[in-house]
């Protein structure tokens, strides 16, 4: 990539790391034979989700967070606090003060440090791009969260690192919702199958508002939508890349490809807080062989939450709540929680009640999701210590590419297809964009 934001350090950084070529992990990094020989775990971005999937992570045997990185002094403090009650409880020590880092350029001395054999990325999607190349050019495995980046380019971008680690390190992107036991054993049953000839899938992203972080009245312009991204359209992609994405990954998953087409229409209608992202939008993305799929996302209000996916074949229909139903109607019944065909249409549909999406929002959920972090963080762990390393680069970078195709129809409000939208090369440009973090090089 290049255009990176402003002093992040990425230049001398990697001209440093081509001068090497992309560094092969030593054999000895590969852990997990010796009991006290846990895999050194830095987690680059100190927020709600990486702390979430960090504690999902550290709760492996063969795993141990080490080393922390962030912009912010106070996201260390907190995750510093986090992680050294973690290791308590494990029997290890805390983090040591050496291996944390601040600044627009901490993520290149975690990426750099030799005392770590992976990485976890959970930064603001905006800069995943830039972060990745880091890691895997100074040869750490990595665990970066979705979306593969906010752009075609950066999408892009993600393919060919991936391409360059392959074989060599394990590259994990997190769509957890692939590793959920329910959603398995559902795609298992309809790529055997059980629904007949699929027809079309009707979808749904209804989330609560999210909670605007504590005012800062002495943060910049630019601290403020940092610190607040996913209020910023650049810096999240806005809702669908952010956040509906996941249904978006599920459809991928199970109609195995990506949408040829989209049309949509969104907007801000009652959303009055800060920021530019959309607060509803509907498109219709058409899959090979005319599947259509509707996708319908709201993101405001704060008494409901509840995300779900039907799709509607010749022998069945199949429904898939993030809280609630997994299961299969039809010839070939089944439900996840062993009810048969007992299960009835949207009967257990969540409802959280007021205020209670914080921690759906952060990816917390309760039901069908319950062991999707676990379980994908254990698979990522023995990736590793196996060799049989993952590399989810192209995978991720196609979802993510599918739900900005779905964005660029709802700006567009016009229909985009694949086609067009790879040759695009759709770009947001740090300096366009206002993205210069020299600013916090002393704070
Ligand atoms: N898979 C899921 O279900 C799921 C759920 C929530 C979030 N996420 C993803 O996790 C990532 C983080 O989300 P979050 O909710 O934790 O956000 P957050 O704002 O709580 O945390 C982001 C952290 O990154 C730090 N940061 C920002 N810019 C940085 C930079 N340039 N260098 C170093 N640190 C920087 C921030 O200070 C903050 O501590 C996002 O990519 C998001 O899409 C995934």
């Amino acid at each position: 990539m290049t255009n990176e934001p402003k002093n992040i350090g990425r230049r001398e950084f990697m001209s440093a790391a081509t001068a090497a070529g992309l560094m092969i992990i030593k054999p000895e990094l590969v852990r997990g034979t010796a009991a006290n020989s846990a895999l050194r775990v830095g987690l680059l971005g100190c927020g709600h989700r990486g702390t979430a999937v960090a504690t999902a992570l550290a709760e492996h045997p063969n795993a141990r967070y080490v080393a922390l990185a962030d912009l912010f002094p106070d996201q260390l403090e907190k995750a510093k606090q986090h992680f050294d009650e973690l290791a308590a409880k494990k029997g290890y020590s805390g983090i040591d003060p050496k291996l944390i880092f601040k600044g627009p350029k901490a993520y290149q001395a975690i990426a750099e440090s030799d005392q770590l054999d992976v990485i976890h990325i959970a930064t603001p999607d905006f800069f995943h791009p830039w972060h990745l190349e880091a890691v895997l050019a100074a040869g750490k495995h990595c665990y970066c969260e979705k979306p593969t980046g906010v752009d075609v380019r950066a999408a892009k971008h993600i393919m060919e690192l991936g391409k360059k680690a392959e074989g060599r390190l394990s590259l994990e992107i997190g769509f957890q919702i692939r590793c959920a036991p329910p959603y398995v054993e559902m795609v298992k049953r309809i790529h055997a199958g059980a629904l007949g000839k699929i027809a079309q899938a009707s979808t749904y992203y209804h989330a609560t508002g999210l909670t605007y972080p504590a005012r800062r009245p002495d943060a910049s312009p630019l601290e403020l939508r940092i610190r607040n991204f996913y209020w910023d359209r650049v810096l999240s992609g806005d809702i669908i890349v952010d956040q509906s994405i996941h249904v978006i990954d599920i459809c991928n998953w199970v109609l195995k490809g990506h949408p040829l087409k989209a049309v949509g229409t969104g907007g801000r209608k009652v959303r009055q807080d800060w920021g530019n992202t959309c607060d509803h939008i509907d498109v219709i993305l058409t899959y090979p062989d005319n599947v259509r799929v509707s996708l319908n996302h709201v993101q405001f209000g704060d008494c409901f939450w509840d995300v779900a996916e039907r799709f509607f074949g010749a022998k069945g229909v199949s429904e898939s709540h993030y809280s609630g139903i997994v299961g299969i109607y039809g010839d070939e019944p089944w439900s996840w929680n062993g009810g048969g065909n007992s299960i009835s249409p949207s009967t257990n549909i969540f409802a959280l009640g007021r205020k209670g999406g914080a921690e759906e929002a952060a990816g917390k959920l309760h039901g069908a999701l319950d062991e999707a972090d676990t379980e994908k963080t254990k698979a990522f762990v023995d990736s590793i210590l196996t060799g049989k390393y993952h590399n989810q680069a192209a995978q991720g970078a196609e979802t993510t590419l599918s739900a900005i195709l779905a964005r660029t129809a709802v700006y567009a409000d016009r229909e985009v297809t694949w086609d067009e939208l790879l040759t695009s090369n759709q770009y947001y440009d740090p300096d366009l964009e206002g993205i210069d973090l020299t600013e916090f090089e002393s704070s």
